[in-house]
Order: structure tokens, then sequence, then C-alpha cells
């Protein structure tokens, strides 16, 4: 090996049209195509050391981490070792810049910072691609945080060729997101166990079937830069994904009554001229993508609306980078 060692950063991204469900549950091959934008100013940085020691450790923002979060590091740790051929335990070690519970999907940027930080670490120059695909593994929304600004995650047709890829850098549309926290009492369902039962409300089929329309719409959207149809596009195919949680088998609710006050408003404002739009992931929090221009006044409005305690914002971020 030639260094043992390597640091690498990693965004996270905000889908607009939402990956829910795998074709295959440890590949992670999803049954839909989606599309994100990663989000500049926060990130995770990882660093992973090889050594002589018997085991993998992990530690997030200085503290360790045994169980389960370990096992997923190991598993990807694992399928490096195996394209490097080479045995050796390692120590990695992750902080990330935006707090914890603060609405922001960390996984994704976790395990680009991993699958890039690692392979280098192992002496390995992996492509573009095949990073997307290692990050894959880990979560699959992280496939989308190893190219930079706009990206589309195809579903690909196996291991290989379910990848993400840019197709519009962060200067091509300056746009916003302003992530508005609303305190959820009860703790959520992970989107892992969520993947897996998405397949039990008789809405999966239907939301499957139609997500390629949802692709083309959003994307020429944002190739276009047409906000008003990027907006509705983006709010009605988070309203279907939040539909199926709802109806699968036990069900998922992740909107508190803070959520749905905020669609009101923001639907709202949009109707009166302001450019804004929301989407949700696998919580309560909802992301306003605003022109950034605007990101200011949205982060006002947001702010005096009841049932929201902060609100986060970030612009359009780059690739990985190690
Ligand atoms: O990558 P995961 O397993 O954390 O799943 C992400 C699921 C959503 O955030 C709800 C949607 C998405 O496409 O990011």
């Amino acid at each position: 090996m030639n260094t043992p060692s390597a640091t690498a950063l990693a965004h996270p991204n905000i889908a607009f049209i939402k990956y829910w469900g795998n074709r295959d549950n440890t590949l992670r091959l999803p049954v839909n195509g989606s599309i994100s934008m990663n989000l500049d100013g926060l990130f995770t940085r990882t660093t992973v050391t090889f050594n002589s020691s018997k085991q993998d450790s992990l530690m997030i923002n200085e503290h360790p981490v045994i169980g389960k979060g370990l096992e997923r590091v190991s598993y990807i740790l694992d399928l490096v070792r195996q394209m490097a051929n080479i045995n050796e335990r390692a120590e990695v070690s992750s902080s990330n810049n935006f707090p914890a519970g603060a609405g922001i999907a960390s996984s994704a940027a976790a395990f680009a910072a991993l699958a890039l930080a690692s392979s280098r670490a192992a002496g390995l120059t992996l492509s573009e691609g095949q990073l997307s695909r290692l990050a894959r593994r880990g979560s699959g929304s992280a496939s989308r945080s190893i190219p930079g600004g706009f990206v589309e995650w195809q579903m690909g047709t196996s291991d290989d060729d379910s990848v993400a890829v840019s197709i519009a850098s962060p200067e091509h549309w300056a746009l916003a997101d302003c992530v508005a926290i609303v305190n959820a009492s009860h703790k959520k369902t992970g989107s892992t166990e969520g993947h897996a039962i998405a397949g039990t409300s008789p809405l999966q089929n239907a939301r499957v079937a139609d997500t390629p329309r949802r692709l083309d719409i959003c994307r020429t959207a944002i190739l276009n830069k047409d906000f008003d149809t990027f907006a509705n596009i983006i709010e009605h195919d988070s309203d279907i994904m939040h539909s199926v949680m709802m109806t699968s088998n036990p069900p998922l609710m992740y909107w508190q009554a803070a959520t749905v006050g905020i669609f009101h408003a923001v639907r709202e404002w949009r109707a009166s001229g302001l450019p804004v739009g929301y989407t949700v992931d696998a919580g309560a929090n909802v992301h306003v993508i605003c022109l950034a221009e605007y990101a200011k006044e949205t982060e006002k409005r947001l702010r005096e609306l009841s049932g929201v305690s902060d609100v986060l914002v970030a612009g359009v971020g780059g690739a990985a980078q190690g």
C-alpha cells in the first residue's frame, strides 16, 4: 500500500425525485431513479487509516460507535479490502459540521466520504462511477453525494450500472435549501427499514411506474431553470412518497402538524410570487427550496411560523473531494 491513510469530504444531498424502496436490499439497487442537489457548506469529513489492529473502529464527532453503525462501516471496508486485496483493519474517524437531528440525512455524506477516504487509503484510484457504486452499498442516497451539483442516480439494470451522475454543475442554477426544523417528539423509523416495507403499500407500484415521467419533468425543469415547474414537481413527488409511507405496513407517518402548516404557507407564498417549493425526506423537517436570492426572505418567513425551531440554509454543493 502506498498511503495507509486518507481523508475525504462529502456533502449531504436533498432529493427532488425521491428514492424509496429497493429491488435488492443488500446491493441497495433502487426500484426507481432519483434526482438531487448537493448541499454546500454542510459536510462530513472522514479519515481512514489502515493499521495492524485486530478490529475496525469508528469515531463519529469524537464519540466511539459500535454495533450496527460500525457493522455498516465494516461492510464498506470489506468491499474495499477485497478490491485492494489487503487484510488490514481500519480506524475510521468522521465528523459533521451540521448538527445531529437537524433534518439533514447524514448517511449520504458519511458513506460518500467513507467510500472515497477508504479506497484512497487502500491505495485504490476509483473512477467517479466506481465510487458512486461503492457509496451506494452503504446508503443508497450516498451514491448521489459523489458527483457534484445536480445529480441523477440511474436505477440501472445491475450493481454495475446503478450509479449517480452529475446532470448540471453547482454553478448552473443558484438555488438554496432552507431547512425548517420541526421538533419531532417520537423516534423515527430509519430509511433502511422504510425501504424494506415500501412494497407493502398498494400505492408503491403506481409511484414506481410513474417515476420516469416525474424524472423527465424535474430534469428538464432543472436544465431550463424553470422554477415554477420545478417547485410543482418536487412537491408532487414528495407527497407521493409520503403517501406510500403512510399506507405501508406498518404505516410510517413522518409529518407533524407544523410540517403540514409549512406546506400551506409555502404554497401561499408561491401563489403570491415568492419562488419557493417544499420537499420532505424521512422525517418531519421541511426542505424549502428557493431561488438563492430569496433565501433571506424565505428564512425570515419560515422562522415566523409556529412549530419551526430553527432554519438552516445551504446552497448547491460540489462533488466529494479527497
Ligand atoms: O439512502 P437512504 O437509505 O438514507 O434513503 C434515502 C431516502 C430518502 O431520503 C427519503 C429519499 C432520497 O432519495 O434521499
